[in-house]
C-alpha cells in the first residue's frame, strides 16, 4: 500500500481501528468476536453491510452480519460455490466491483439482495478459518484504506479466535483435572471406608455435617479468618479424614471389642499416617495444592482435644486448626450415633448430651455451642443418609 494511503488511514481511522482491535482482544468467546466486528467493521469502511463467515467443515457459514437488509445469516453454502470459500480457499483477499459481472459469484442468491459491490477477507492468511465480508448497495471499489482497515479487522479477528480456542481448552482442562481429582478423592477415602464401615454413606454424612457446621459458623460471625472461601475445600477434603485407617492391621481396625492400651497406640497412628500419605501425594503434585494441604491439615488434628489431651501432637484450644476442631465434632457425632463393630449406635439425644459435656475438654466450646443450635440438622443428616 503506497504510503499516503496508509496516512489516510492513520489520519482516518486510526482510532477506531485501535479501539476494534483492543476490543478483539479482550474477547472470551466467539460469539464476542464476532459481535465486535459486527459493530464496528460496517462503519469504519462505510459500507452497507457486513458478514463474518465460519469456515465449518468444508461450509462456508454465514455466522453473523450487520447489514441495511437482510443477507444470509444462518446459512451455509459450499466452499466452492460462494466467495467467502473462494476467499479461503485461495487465502486471497477478493474485489468486486460488479457482482452480476463476476463468474464466481452465485447470482441466484444474491438476486433478493442489496448488493452490487464487495470485498471479501480471509480471517488468517495461512489455512483461513473464516472471511469477513463488506457489501455496498451502489458500485463502488473500496478505497486501499478501507482494503488496508479490513485486512487488519480480519488478522485481528484471527488472533482473538485463536485466543478464545486456547482460552477455551484450558478452561475445559481445568475443568477435567477437578472432576478427575474429586473423582480419586472419594475413590481413596471410600477405599479407606470400605474395610472399616458397612457403606460410603460415613464420607457423605461426615460432608454434610461439616457444611452445617462451618456455615454455621460462618453466618455467627465465628472463624471468618480460616473459613471464608473455603467451606468448600474443607467439604472436598473432609473425606480424607481416616485415610489413614488403611494403614492399620485388621486385627485392629475389625475388633468386635475394646481395644487395649497397646492396639490404641497403633489405631492412634492413623493421623499421622493419613497426613503423610496426602503429603506424600501432594509432593508428588510438585505444586502446592490447598485441597491436599487443608486434607492433611485435617486428616493430623481430627483426633486432638480442645483441652490438649488428643492426638498426635497434644494441641491445646486455638493452636488446633479449626479445620480439626470442627471434624472432630462431625467425625464424633457420626460414630456416636452410627454403629461400629465395637459399639451399638446411640440415639441421637445422647449423642448430643455426650457431645455437650465435652465443652471445653474435648471440644472447642464455640464450637459446641454453634453445634447445639444445628443439632437437629445433624439428626437429619444422619436419618437421611441412613447406614446401609
Ligand atoms: P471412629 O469409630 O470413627 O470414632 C471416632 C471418634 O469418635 C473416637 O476417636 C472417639 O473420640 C469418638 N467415639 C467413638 N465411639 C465413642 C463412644 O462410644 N463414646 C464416646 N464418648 N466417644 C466415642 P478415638 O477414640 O480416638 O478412636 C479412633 C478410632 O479408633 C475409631 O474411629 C475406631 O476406628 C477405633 N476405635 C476406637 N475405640 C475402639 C474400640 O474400642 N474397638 C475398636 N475395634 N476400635 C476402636
Ligand atoms: C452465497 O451466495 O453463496 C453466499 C454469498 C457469497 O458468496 O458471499
Ligand atoms: C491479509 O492481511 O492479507 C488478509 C487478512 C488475513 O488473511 O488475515
Ligand atoms: C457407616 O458409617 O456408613 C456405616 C455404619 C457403621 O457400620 O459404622
Ligand atoms: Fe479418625
Amino acid at each position: 500500500m503506497p504510503s499516503d494511503a496508509r496516512k489516510q488511514v492513520v489520519a482516518d481511522s486510526a482510532y477506531a481501528l485501535d479501539e476494534l482491535t483492543l476490543k478483539l482482544s479482550m474477547a472470551r468467546g466467539l460469539d464476542e468476536v464476532m459481535e465486535v466486528v459486527r459493530r464496528l467493521a460496517r462503519p469504519l469502511v462505510r459500507a452497507d453491510g457486513v458478514t463474518f463467515v465460519l469456515r465449518d467443515n468444508g461450509m462456508c457459514h454465514y455466522a453473523d452480519e450487520d447489514a441495511i437488509s437482510p443477507l444470509w445469516k444462518g446459512q451455509r453454502f459450499p466452499m466452492e460455490s460462494c466467495i467467502s470459500g473462494w476467499a479461503m480457499l485461495h487465502g486471497q483477499t477478493v474485489v468486486i466491483e460488479d457482482i452480476y459481472a463476476d463468474a464466481r459469484i452465485p447470482h441466484a442468491a444474491y438476486r433478493p439482495t442489496f448488493v452490487k459491490s464487495l470485498a471479501m477477507v480471509p480471517v488468517r492468511q495461512e489455512d483461513p478459518i473464516g472471511a469477513i465480508g463488506a457489501y455496498w448497495a451502489h458500485r463502488h471499489v473500496p478505497s486501499e484504506g478501507d482494503l488496508y482497515a479490513l485486512q487488519r479487522i480480519a488478522n485481528s479477528a484471527a488472533v482473538a479466535m485463536t485466543n478464545v480456542a486456547l482460552f477455551q481448552s484450558l478452561i475445559a482442562a481445568k475443568e477435567e483435572a477437578e472432576r478427575a481429582k474429586d473423582a480419586i478423592i472419594l475413590a481413596l477415602a471410600s477405599l479407606a471406608e470400605t474395610r472399616d464401615y458397612d457403606t460410603g454413606d460415613h464420607i457423605r454424612r461426615t460432608q454434610q455435617y461439616v457444611r452445617v457446621l462451618a456455615e454455621a459458623c460462618l453466618a455467627r460471625g465465628h472463624g471468618e479468618d480460616e473459613l471464608a472461601g473455603t467451606i468448600e475445600l474443607l467439604i472436598k477434603s473432609a473425606p480424607l479424614h481416616d485415610i489413614g485407617k488403611v494403614g492399620i492391621p485388621d486385627s485392629i481396625l475389625l475388633k468386635a471389642g475394646p481395644l487395649d492400651e497397646a492396639e490404641f497406640t497403633v489405631m492412634k497412628t492413623h493421623a499421622e499416617l493419613g497426613r503423610r500419605a496426602i503429603a506424600g501425594a501432594e509432593e508428588h503434585l510438585g505444586t502446592s495444592s490447598p485441597l491436599l494441604r487443608l486434607a492433611q491439615e485435617i486428616a493430623h488434628t481430627h483426633h486432638e482435644r480442645w483441652d490438649g489431651a488428643g492426638y498426635p501432637c497434644g494441641l491445646k484450644g486455638a493452636d488446633i486448626p479449626l479445620s480439626g476442631r470442627i471434624m472432630a465434632v462431625a467425625d464424633v457425632y457420626d460414630a456416636l450415633v452410627s454403629k461400629r463393630r465395637y459399639k451399638p449406635a446411640l440415639p441421637h439425644l445422647e449423642a448430643v448430651a455426650i457431645i455437650a459435656a465435652e465443652r471445653g475438654h474435648h471440644f472447642d466450646p464455640v464450637l459446641v455451642d454453634v453445634f447445639l443450635e444445628v443439632a437437629r440438622d445433624f439428626e437429619t443428616i444422619h436419618r437421611y443418609f441412613a447406614d446401609g
